[in-house]
C-alpha cells in the first residue's frame, strides 16, 4: 500500500501519522511535506519518503504517483484542489480522495457555497453579493452594523471581516472593491450570527456522508479571542458547549443535504466536507464549508478517531458503509507561532527536538539546516494534550508548550477557555 500526502503543514503531518498506523501497513509519500514529518516512521514504523514536489505542480504530482505506483492519494491545501488535481488524477486512473474543482467550489467561491445552500434551503446567515462599491455601500447603509464582509475567493483566512461598526465595514469595502486588496473580485455581505462555533469533518463519497467528532478553533491571534484572525491558534474535541442533538441534526439538515445539492448540481462530492458552523439560537447554520481537512481541527479530531483511516477512505472511495469508532480520551491542541504572525514574522528560529518530548507535536512550519531543526513559517508547530477530560488535556499540552518555548515564539494561553 503506498500512500501520498499533499501538503506540507500540521494538518498533513497529522494526516500522515494517522494514515501509517493503518493494518495496511502502508509506505507514505508526502509532497514537499517537511522534515518533521520523518518522525512518523520512528512512531509507527511506516517509510516516510518526502517529495520534492510543490502542492500546485499538479501533473508533476500525477507522474510521480503514476511512476511510483502510489494506491491512494490525500490531498490537504485547497489551492491543490482549485487546480483540479482530483480530475488530473483520476484521467489517470489513480485514486485520490479529494473533490474535484467544480466541487470544491463549495469552498473556493463563497457566491457559489451561498447561492448552493439558498437554493437547497441548507440554513445560513442571510447575504447579497455585490462587485460594485456604490451598490454595496448602499446596502451597508440600508442593513448598519454590525455585519460580515467576505471577500469572494481564496484570501489565505484574511478575507473576512466581522464589522461592528458601519465605519469598519466601508473600509472594508473600500479595501475589497476599490483597491481590490486580493484582487478584482466579489464580496458576499452576511448577516452578523452570534453563537459558538464548531466545526464538522466529515468524510464524504457522493451521498454518504460519514462525520467525525467535532472540533473547536481559535482563529483570533491573541488570549480573549482578540487580535487579527489567523489560521488557527489551537483547537480541541470534544466540544462539550454544544449537545449531541445539536450535532446530529446538522449531520442531517446540513452536511447530508449539501452532498445530495451537490450532485443535483452536477459536481458529486469526494473527500472531506468540513462544515464551519455555529449554534445560533436557531440551531445550527454555516458559517462557511470548506473542501479539505481543517487545520488545526485534523490535529485534534485525527488522534480521537480510532478506526483505521487509511482502509475508511478506501471503503468509502467503494461505496462500503463505514462506522468510525473513537476514544473516548479528549485532545487540545496549542499552536507555537513565530512572533508578528500573522502579520510579517521572525524566521530562522531553532527548535528543541519535538521527539524528547512525551506528548506528540505536528509540525508546521520547519525546516533543517545543519541537523538543527528551524521555524520555516508564522505557525511553526502544534503541541497536542491527551488526558481523561479537556482540562488534563489542557494541562498536557501546556506543559509540552513550556518545553518548546522560545523567546521568538508565542502561543494562546487559554486554548479550550469555553469548555474548561
Ligand atoms: P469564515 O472564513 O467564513 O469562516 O469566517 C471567519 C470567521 O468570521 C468565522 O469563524 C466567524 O468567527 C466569523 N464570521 C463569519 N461569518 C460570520 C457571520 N455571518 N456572523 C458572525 N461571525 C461570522
Ligand atoms: N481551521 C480553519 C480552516 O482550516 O479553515
Amino acid at each position: 500500500m503506498r500512500i501520498l500526502v499533499i501538503g506540507r503543514g500540521g494538518r498533513e503531518h497529522a494526516i500522515a501519522w494517522k494514515m501509517a498506523q493503518s493494518a495496511l501497513k502502508p509506505e507514505l509519500f508526502i509532497a514537499p511535506g517537511n522534515v518533521g514529518m520523518k518522525a512518523v516512521t520512528a512512531q509507527t514504523g511506516a517509510p516516510v519518503t518526502l517529495v520534492n514536489l510543490d502542492e500546485n505542480a499538479t501533473e508533476a504530482l500525477r507522474d510521480f504517483a503514476l511512476q511510483n505506483h502510489i494506491d491512494l492519494t490525500v490531498v490537504g491545501p485547497e489551492a491543490a484542489l482549485a487546480n483540479d488535481i482530483a480530475t488530473v488524477f483520476a484521467k489517470a486512473g489513480l485514486r485520490i480522495f479529494a473533490p474535484t474543482a467544480a466541487a470544491a467550489r463549495i469552498e473556493t467561491s463563497k457566491e457559489f457555497a451561498k447561492d448552493l445552500m439558498h437554493k437547497y434551503q441548507i440554513p445560513t446567515a442571510a447575504y447579497r453579493t455585490f462587485e460594485d462599491y456604490a451598490a454595496a455601500k448602499q446596502y451597508l447603509d440600508q442593513q448598519g452594523a454590525p455585519i460580515v464582509i467576505k471577500y469572494d475567493g481564496l484570501a489565505a483566512g484574511k478575507g473576512v471581516v466581522v464589522a461592528m461598526t458601519a465605519e469598519e465595514a466601508d473600509n472594508a469595502l473600500k479595501d475589497m472593491l476599490l483597491d481590490n486588496h486580493f484582487g478584482k473580485g466579489k464580496v458576499v455581505m452576511e448577516e452578523f450570527l452570534q453563537g459558538p462555533e464548531f466545526s464538522l469533518l466529515t468524510l464524504v463519497n457522493g451521498e454518504q456522508v460519514v462525520p467525525l467528532v467535532i472540533a473547536q478553533d481559535h482563529k483570533r491571534a491573541y488570549d480573549g479571542d482578540k487580535g487579527p484572525n489567523t489560521g488557527g491558534m489551537g483547537a480541541y474535541s470534544p466540544v462539550p458547549v454544544i449537545p449531541k442533538e445539536q450535532i446530529e441534526w446538522a449531520v442531517e439538515n446540513i452536511m447530508k443535504p449539501t452532498a445530495k445539492a451537490l450532485i443535483a448540481e452536477g459536481c458529486p462530492f469526494c473527500g472531506v466536507l468540513y462544515g464551519g458552523l455555529m449554534l445560533t439560537k436557531d440551531g445550527p447554520k454555516v458559517i462557511e464549508f470548506n473542501a479539505r481537512f481543517g487545520d488545526p481541527e485534523t490535529e485534534v479530531v485525527l488522534p480521537k478517531l480510532k478506526s483505521d483511516l487509511t482502509q475508511m477512505m478506501l471503503d468509502i472511495l467503494d461505496n462500503k458503509d463505514v462506522k468510525p469508532e473513537f476514544h473516548d480520551d479528549a485532545f487540545l491542541g496549542v499552536v507555537m507561532a513565530a512572533k508578528g504572525y500573522p502579520g510579517s514574522y521572525t524566521k530562522n528560529i531553532p527548535l528543541r527536538n519535538p521527539d524528547e518530548l512525551r506528548q506528540q507535536v505536528f509540525c508546521m512550519g520547519v525546516k533543517e539546516e545543519n541537523g538543527q531543526l528551524l521555524s520555516n513559517g508564522g505557525r511553526v508547530l502544534i503541541v497536542l494534550g491527551q488526558g481523561k477530560t479537556l482540562k488534563e488535556a489542557q494541562q498536557n499540552a501546556y506543559q509540552g508548550v513550556k518545553e518548546m518555548e522560545h523567546p521568538e515564539l508565542f502561543h494562546r494561553s487559554d486554548i479550550g477557555w469555553q469548555a474548561i
